[in-house]
């Protein structure tokens, strides 16, 4: 058996690898170590835990922690540890930066040191596109580009980024790290543009969209990003990065109308609103070197959007619980007073 510790894993993409994971592989043992933030959400996980409760385990925890990130790891003979966890919405680090550092950065070099220590045989680092900063068409991002952070955020995350291959390189800590671009689909807390916009279109409400909408996304289905981790983990090189993305690029606007399209809800609902501060224009990725490896992504866009917007509209019990109370107290302060 290999006993893998997967931080993060309570919130979006961790939850859905976690499900992924325990099907495919019969011989993992799963911790979940997490602190449960406002994205960190026990309900994600809850079928899991009770058709796999023999093989996972979830601790609440904080990867900045080092006592208690070196306690979980010791205790539970840990062979590979995947860092899902993350402050990840680029809007909140422009308010609160400074625990996008204390996780990110700090959290990752916690983590690192623990490998370092009980000499884990492989630490995967889950990043972004973002740390590429954006790019002109027809460009795309390689793995050998410079990472050009524009916000707090991306900026946290190159950093996290950085201090893994410096690990590999000064300390010999196995690392790999794979890049993914937006992911779409089940569990996704509602601060993202697609569940903002999909439960606000399904309850006939405005869909906010900064400045004009031409900014270009990468909208992957979550599970082919879990496919292409897995793959990495199992077939990456060590000391190497990897880009996992559609390598489709769509406008907001033209996903704005796509989510209208599918719920048949008129345009009107949709409101500018004043730009995000910093905007990435476009984000593109080359995914060859992930291809290399055998891995290639399962769904078109127009798939993996129809796919996530049927599971809002069967799993309204799941995001109507988090959309009150201290969101609703987050959504004003983030979007009151910015119509145009
Ligand atoms: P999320 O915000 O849904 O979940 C983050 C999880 O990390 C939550 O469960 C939270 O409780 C936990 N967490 C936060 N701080 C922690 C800490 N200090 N210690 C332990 N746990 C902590 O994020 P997500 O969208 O699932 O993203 C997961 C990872 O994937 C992140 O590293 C993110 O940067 C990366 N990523 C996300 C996307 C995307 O589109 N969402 C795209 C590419 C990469
Ligand atoms: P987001 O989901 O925050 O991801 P990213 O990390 O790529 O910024 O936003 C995706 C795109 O959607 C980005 O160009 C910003 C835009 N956006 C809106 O137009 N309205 C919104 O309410 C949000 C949350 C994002």
């Amino acid at each position: 058996m290999k006993n893998v510790l997967i931080t993060g894993a309570a919130g979006f993409i961790g939850s859905n690898f976690v499900r992924y994971e325990l099907e495919k592989h019969a011989d993992w043992n799963i911790v979940v170590y997490d602190k449960l933030t406002y994205a960190g959400n026990l309900d994600n996980l809850k079928d899991v835990a009770e058709k796999f409760g023999g093989r996972y385990r979830f601790m609440q925890g904080d990867i900045a922690d080092r006592e208690a990130v070196f306690g979980c790891v010791k205790d539970n003979g840990i062979d590979l540890i995947i860092n899902f966890a993350a402050d990840s919405h680029v809007d909140r680090s422009l308010t609160e930066p400074g625990s996008f550092i204390m996780t990110d950065v700090y959290g990752t070099y916690v983590l690192l040191e623990a490998a370092r220590e009980f000499n884990i045989a492989r630490f995967h680092q889950i990043s972004t596109d973002e740390v590429y900063g954006d790019i002109e068409a027809p460009g795309r991002s390689t793995e050998e580009d410079k990472l050009h952070g524009s916000s707090p955020y991306s900026a946290s995350k190159a950093g996290g980024d950085l201090m893994c291959l410096a690990y590999a390189r000064s300390f010999n800590v196995p690392v790999t790290i794979t890049r993914g671009t937006n992911n779409i689909g089940p569990f996704q807390y509602p601060e993202k543009v697609v569940p903002v916009w999909v439960t606000n279109a399904i309850d006939g409400l405005p869909l906010p969209m900064y400045g004009d909408g031409r900014q270009m996304r990468d909208y992957q289905y979550v599970l082919d990003h879990c496919e292409g981790i897995d793959v990495v983990i199992e077939k990456g090189a060590l000391g190497e990065v990897y880009n996992i993305g559609s390598g489709i690029e769509t406008r907001n606007i033209d996903l704005a109308h796509a989510i209208l399209d599918l719920l048949g809800k008129p345009y009107s609902l949709i409101q500018t609103i004043t730009d995000r501060p910093g905007h990435d224009r476009r984000y593109a990725i080359d995914n060859s070197k992930a291809r290399e490896l055998g891995w290639q992504p399962g769904h078109t866009f127009a798939q993996a959007l129809e796919k996530t917007v049927r599971w809002y509209l069967e799993n309204e019990s799941w995001w109507r619980k988090i959309k009150s109370g201290e969101y609703l107290a987050y959504y004003k302060k983030q979007y009151a007073g910015r119509e145009i």
